[in-house]
Order: structure tokens, then sequence, then C-alpha cells
């Protein structure tokens, strides 16, 4: 799953946040799937060591090309910014499990910040015939929302609110706040319905509109820890399932180091440890032991 990919473009969006847009062509747009990642030497030496995990933000499989998006927040991005048109990058990928894939129902995604970039590849690849799709958005301000999104998001058709910190676009403060109207619009109400580990064994019917589920609504969420604790904590008190992408610093990224372990607790209750990178990125948000918790 080592593999040389052109870059077709390595474009700055936000100058302020520092986000770019990077496409390859390659072998890897034949079998991504939404909520995978590609783990990239972002130099041609051996420093840094470490190559840098990015979601895979864009499938096309007819031109073989993938969209990732990134912000610049060490080194190893930094790199990668420098990285010019027809030059190839080494990735490993694609990696990690990815997204439950609803064929019916309604799926609410939840996106903080950065957190919107592997949802693209989500709403791309849904059957929005077949699944009702809301998306909230959380980011910090208007020019952020702009730069990095509002745009795919409208040309795609995609019905969405947005929240931002400052106030300068939608509803001033947290995206908890616009998960939490959106919730209590659709009358589900806290405690009847609870999702809550231990005792209370999940099966994939939950995610399957068309067999004996509790709830026609389903979530993902993808952004920070602290968001995604806070919406599944959300979720779960009104009976929603959710999955969420968690983010940990990664090694060899193919489940070999156990560089990336999480803590989670099955529905018999007893805790274990798996790997972000090969198990996840994205768990049942039931499962997760969040880190305070410990
Ligand atoms: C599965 C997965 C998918 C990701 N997808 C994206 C994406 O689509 N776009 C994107 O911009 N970033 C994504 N990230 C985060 C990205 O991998 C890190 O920002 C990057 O590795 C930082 O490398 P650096 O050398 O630039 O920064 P470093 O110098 O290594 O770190 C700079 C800062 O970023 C923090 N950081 C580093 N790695 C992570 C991490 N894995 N999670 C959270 N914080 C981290 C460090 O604590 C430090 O504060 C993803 C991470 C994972 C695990
Ligand atoms: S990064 Fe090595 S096991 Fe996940």
């Amino acid at each position: 799953m080592i593999r040389e990919e052109t870059v077709l473009q390595n474009q700055l969006l936000d100058p302020e946040a520092r986000i770019y847009k990077l496409v390859l062509k390659g072998k890897v747009a034949e079998t991504a799937r939404p909520g995978q990642f590609v783990h990239l030497k972002v130099s041609p030496t051996l420093d840094p060591l470490l190559r840098r995990p990015i979601s895979i933000a864009g499938i096309n499989r007819q031109r073989g090309e993938i969209t990732l998006y990134y912000r610049v927040a060490g080194r190893g991005t930094e790199l990668l910014a420098g990285v010019r048109e027809k030059q190839t990058l080494n990735l490993i990928g694609p990696l990690g499990n990815g997204f439950t894939m609803p064929s019916g129902g309604e799926l609410l995604l939840l996106a903080g910040g950065i957190g919107i970039f592997p949802l693209f590849s989500l709403l791309e690849a849904l059957d929005r015939t077949k699944v009702k799709l809301k998306l909230l958005w959380g980011a910090e301000n208007r020019r952020f929302l702009q730069a990095v999104g509002l745009k795919t998001l409208e040309q795609m058709g995609v019905d969405y609110e947005v929240s931002t910190l400052d106030g300068s676009m939608g509803r001033q403060g947290l995206i908890t706040a616009l998960l939490e109207s959106y919730l209590q619009e659709r009358n589900y109400t806290i405690g009847t319905q609870s999702l809550k580990f231990p005792g209370d064994p999940w099966t994939k019917k939950d995610w399957d509109p068309t067999g004996e589920e509790r709830s026609p609504l389903r979530a993902v969420a993808c952004g920070p820890q602290g968001m995604l604790k806070a919406v599944t904590a959300i979720c779960l008190q009104k009976g929603v399932p959710i999955e969420v992408s968690l983010e940990e610093r990664m090694a060899c990224g193919v489940g070999a180091c156990l560089g990336c372990v999480c803590t989670v607790r099955g529905a018999d209750g007893a805790l274990a440890r798996k790997r972000v990178c090969q198990d996840g990125p994205v768990f049942d948000g039931r499962e997760v032991v969040w880190d305070e918790e410990g």
C-alpha cells in the first residue's frame, strides 16, 4: 500500500488559518472510502522520520484523484505546503475503517472547524435520494467558513447550519447549541431512549433504517476531542446513534507500533485498547472512553 502519487494541485485556501487543498493522482482513489486517511511522507529525506496522517476529503475514481485539505500545524505540514505541482508524494493508504454508509433514514453530520474535511467525502458518496442529510458546522468565524468549505457545500446543495464563536455568521456560540436546538425541534427528548453503555448491547440494526432501529436519525462527528465528547453525550442522551472520527498522533499508521491506542468500553462494560489507525479512526460513540474519564 506504499504508493507514489502525483501532485496536481497544492493551493493555499485561507492564508490566515493556513489551510491548503492538495489534489493527488494515483491508485488510492481506486479503493478509498469516506472516513479513511492517507499517511504522507512530507519530505524526500528521513527528516522528519514520521509520516503525517491526513483524511481523504474527496474521491474521484474515474479520474484517479483524491483531494485532501490540511492546516499547517507544525514542521510536517509546513514541508507539505512547499510541495509543488507535478512532484510526486510518497504515501501509505488508503488506511483506516471509514464511516458506516447508511442506505436510508436521516444522517446528521457534525463538524468542528477543520473536522469538515473528512465529511466532504461522505457527503459526496451518499445517495441523497435515499438518505436525508443535515450538516451542522461550528467554527471560529465567517472568514474561515467561507475560505474552507461553504462554497463546496453550496455547490453540493447540502442543507446546513453554522455557528461561529464570534457571531460573524450563523448562531453565535458552540455547535452543541445548534445540535440541541435541532434535536429539540425534532422532539428528541433526553432520557427515554438513552443509548448509554454499559448494559445496552448495540447492534448494526441501530444503524439500519430497514431493521428494528430505535432512531431513524443517526449522527457522524469530526472535530476536536472536546467537541466530539460533548456532541456524543448529547446524541446518546437523546437516543441518536453516533459515530466519531478520532485523531491521535500516529507513527506507523498501520497497526504495528501501538502509538495511537485509545481506550474503549465494550457492551459488557469491559475496557479494551484499540488502535486509531487500524481499528478506527471511526468509532461508535458509545464505546469511546474520553481522556479525562480514564
Ligand atoms: C486520522 C487522522 C486524520 C487527520 N486528518 C487531517 C486533515 O484532513 N487535515 C488536517 O489538517 N489535519 C488532519 N489530521 C491532523 C494532522 O495529521 C496533524 O495536524 C499533522 O500530523 C501535524 O503534523 P506537523 O508536523 O505539521 O505538526 P507537529 O509539529 O507534529 O504538531 C503541531 C501541533 O499539532 C498537534 N498534532 C499533531 N498531530 C496531531 C494529531 N494527529 N491530532 C491532533 N493534533 C495533532 C500537535 O500536538 C502540535 O500541537 C489528521 C490526523 C489524524 C490522526
Ligand atoms: S500508529 Fe502505529 S499502531 Fe497506530
